[in-house]
């Protein structure tokens, strides 16, 4: 869970990009397979940006977080959208979605695979037949040691960053805040690498099928950092 100092300097330092590219590459996604939700759950949707986005377009989207700092700073973004405060691995909302997103790596904040089996198995159950499950993982390739790097946020405060991969499949973010050059919080975030092979066949285990993985959401574009993989729901469930 992140803190909620982390939260909003997650929000005020515009991590928000990352929703943002993605959200308008899924809704040109939609657009060109002829897909058109009525309504979206954003899973680990952070501060609610791609809920915002899709909300934008008349998509009745709803979001969850278990981050409650994160669901704040959604709620504050647009309160006509709905958010709960809930843990992804146990969440089983009783409506059902057109559309169900993950992004931002959130599925690799799950260290377990068997907890990773249990949300999409939760999803599964919430997706309406023939709806879709659009999500990114991290691509191994992408996430190596890093030089630690800082930047300024204002003229008293300073960030400094550092991402080191403590194990063969785990990856560390240490993020520290400095005001007035005095440590005001640090906080690491641990992510696990999964492998898409094996997140693609426990997609269709739990019933997904036409499932796909790839380093673009968009075959025209070009290829991210992360994979984006799809399932679908089949239509008569
Ligand atoms: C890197 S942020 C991504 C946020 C947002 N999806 C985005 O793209 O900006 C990861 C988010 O996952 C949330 N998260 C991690 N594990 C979770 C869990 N088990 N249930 C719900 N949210 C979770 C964190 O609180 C955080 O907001």
């Amino acid at each position: 869970m992140y803190s909620e100092v982390f939260c909003k300097v997650y929000n005020e330092f515009g991590w928000n990009y990352y929703p943002e590219i993605f959200g308008e590459q899924l809704l040109q996604w939609l657009e060109r397979n002829g897909v058109a939700p009525k309504n979206a759950m954003d899973l680990a949707c952070g501060t609610g940006i791609l809920c915002e986005i899709l909300h934008e377009k008349g998509i009745c989207a709803s979001g969850m977080d278990f981050s409650e700092g994160m669901i704040q700073i959604a709620r504050q973004g647009n309160p006509e959208i709905h958010y709960d405060v809930a843990d992804m691995i146990t969440y089983r909302p009783e409506k059902q979605f057109d559309l169900v997103t993950c992004t931002g790596d959130a599925v690799n904040h799950i260290a377990n695979l068997s907890d990773v089996k249990k949300i999409f198995q939760n999803v599964y159950a919430y997706l309406s037949p023939g709806g879709y499950f659009v999500f990114d993982i991290l691509n191994e390739h992408e996430v190596s040691d890093s030089e630690p790097f800082e930047m300024d946020f204002t003229e008293s405060t300073r960030v400094w960053f550092q991402m080191t991969r403590p194990g063969e499949k785990q990856v560390n973010l240490k993020v520290r805040v400095f005001e007035e050059n005095e440590l005001r919080f640090e906080e690491n975030i641990r992510e696990t690498i999964h492998d898409p092979s094996v997140i693609c066949q426990m997609l269709r285990e739990c019933g997904f099928e036409h499932v796909t993985c790839s380093d673009r959401l968009l075959e025209d574009s070009n290829p991210g950092t992360t994979w984006f993989v799809i399932g679908k729901k089949k239509k008569g469930e």
